[in-house]
């Protein structure tokens, strides 16, 4: 079934994982406040990575395992950081204005539809290109079709990408009985821009150049806030990393291959905030920057996506609905000599896919620029030989932690008609804000003690719910719509021979169990190997 983001979106906010930021004055477009249990679900997550990077690394080729340390480096860092690094300056998308509503768009994000030719022999007139968002729904474009007396089908139009327009032309070849085609590179009649009609709008010409769009904040440090005084919020936590290099090969005995770690905030004024916290203003991001020498990198970049996917794989998601897009060169960013995208599919691109994950190859670019613009040496020296200094290539798998909670939420989000919610969230145990809750059936003086002094026996170990409120139905809904995997529910039974029901999330089966057993069911059944057995079996 295909899962919807409305629902998705709404069940964040109805249980508490997910709100708009400044929700009582209207909400800011772009950013998100993490709820009760939306923090518990991202510290989880935050916790696994950073687990399986530095507390307990991969085993490398060699048999042993490398080497990773950890970072937490300031988000705002001295301004000259960001020229070397290309953001000031290069780190824009081009965006096009429409005079007309005022509102703005990713030029690259925009296509227009060219009539493909023309019967005329004659000089033709040019007809209205209308241009639309990318993945604009085929009864709203042939609306807007209508609306401009463009005809009921879109057969004989070519769809281009709006910021190629430059490149195209009309031309009437000779042997083709003057039939008008449109093609690259040759011309007769270029095509007019002042034909172009917004999105948006019903007549031409109301869209603006495409310009380029700087993606930083920026505030000012100290009380003079003057042009000198401009700083920068982080647009990635990676730069932080390359400032320190030396610092840490000076201090923590690391000896290239190895890695440094780092998880926090990050920030861009994207243009066009988009599909929940899918992309936000302020977000989360898990990077590694692993540094290693030049002949060795593709080897280490293979080693990566392949770490990186079984790390997906170990957080419950399907790695059949990924898809690994190996960027074209002309694609890449500035400072990548190769880059294998996670992409995954969400469920607003169905069936399509979108970016979870980048792994990229850097070169040496960063360490050059920031060695050039400070003027401080930062070669690294191979310990086993005194005479060689060079600066190492870099494989960077670079993940957003805001944007992993969304894939998580996407997959575990599952309809089940049969239950009283409707659905329930098949979290991961490793992931789920809430392993077990316990829950005594009534409000009972006799039950409630019993309950929760079994809460207090656990809590210590496991994040555990305590939920006595409302009849025991609606409790078993609310944990199923918020992922826990168990319920122990404290009955009259319980008084008599000391058992509590367990019930599992997926099946919804109950069984007894032995009170003082409750621990170790949970130590069990939540490990990894059976939770995946589960999954198979
Ligand atoms: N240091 C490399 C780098 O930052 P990126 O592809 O721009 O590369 C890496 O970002 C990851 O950060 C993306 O794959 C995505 O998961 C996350 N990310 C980037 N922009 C984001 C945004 N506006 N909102 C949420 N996550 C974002």
């Amino acid at each position: 079934m295909i899962k919807d983001m409305k629902d998705i979106v709404s069940l964040c906010k109805r249980r508490g994982f997910i709100f708009p930021a400044s929700d009582i004055y209207g909400g800011i477009n772009g950013f998100w406040d993490y709820g009760p249990l939306g923090t518990e679900l991202k510290n989880n997550i935050r916790d696994l990575w950073w687990k399986a990077m530095v507390l307990t690394p991969p085993v490398g080729p060699d048999g042993q395992p490398v080497q990773i340390v950890g970072l937490d480096s300031a988000i705002i860092q001295n301004p000259k950081c960001w020229e070397a690094s290309g953001h000031i300056g290069g780190f824009n998308d081009p965006m096009v204005d429409c005079k007309e509503t005022k509102k703005r768009y990713r030029a690259d994000h925009l296509v227009a539809y060219v009539i493909s030719h023309y019967m005329d022999d004659d000089q033709p007139e040019l007809k209205l290109i209308p241009v639309f968002e990318q993945n604009t729904p085929e009864e709203e474009i042939l609306k807007k079709f209508k609306k401009l007396g463009l005809g009921a089908s879109t057969e004989n139009y070519k769809v281009i990408p709006f910021m190629d327009i430059e490149n195209y032309h009309y031309t009437n070849p000779d042997n083709d009985h003057g039939m008008l085609h449109l093609e690259e590179g040759k011309s007769i009649l270029r095509l007019r821009k002042d034909k172009l009609v917004g999105p948006d709008v019903k007549i031409p010409d109301t869209l603006t150049e495409p310009k380029q769009f700087n993606l930083m904040f920026h505030t000012f440090v100290g009380a003079n806030a003057t042009e000198d005084d401009k700083a920068y919020l982080r647009p990635e936590t990676c730069a932080g990393i390359f400032l320190n290099f030396k610092n840490i090969i000076d201090t923590a005995r690391v000896k290239v291959p190895f890695g440094i770690a780092q998880i926090g905030k990050a920030f861009r004024n994207e243009v066009t905030p988009r599909n929940f916290i899918f992309r936000s203003r302020e977000f989360e991001q898990m990077e590694l920057e692993w540094f290693c020498e030049k002949e060795d990198a593709p080897q280490w970049f293979e080693f990566w996506v392949d770490q990186r996917k079984k790390w997906w794989e170990s957080i419950g998601m399907d790695l059949s609905k990924f898809h690994f897009l190996d960027v074209e060169k002309a694609d890449l960013a500035h400072y990548s000599d190769r880059t294998i995208d996670f992409e995954y599919q969400f469920p607003f691109a169905y069936p399509d896919y979108d970016e979870l994950e980048g792994i990229a190859h850097r070169g040496n670019f960063d360490l050059t620029q920031h060695q050039e613009f400070s003027g401080q040496k930062l070669e690294y020296m191979d310990p086993s030989d005194n005479t060689k200094r060079y600066l190492p290539d870099v494989i960077e798998p670079s993940c957003g932690l805001t944007r992993a909670v969304l894939g998580v939420l996407s997959e575990a989000y599952t309809v089940d008609e049969s239950r009283p919610s409707g659905v329930y969230l098949n979290f991961h145990p490793s992931v789920a804000p809430k392993k077990a809750a316990i829950l005594p059936l009534t409000a009972k003086e006799e039950h409630v003690p019993i309950a929760t002094k079994l809460y207090m026996d656990l809590r210590e170990e496991f994040a555990i719910d305590l939920d006595v409120k409302q009849n025991i139905g609606k409790r078993y809904a609310r944990q199923d719509e918020i992922g826990t995997p168990y319920c122990f529910t404290v009955d009259n039974q319980t008084l008599e021979d000391q058992t509590v029901t367990v019930r599992d999330r997926n099946t919804m089966t109950q069984e007894r169990v032995n009170m003082d057993q409750v621990a170790s069911y949970l130590r069990e059944n939540l490990k990894p190997a059976k939770v995946m057995a589960k999954k198979e079996g």
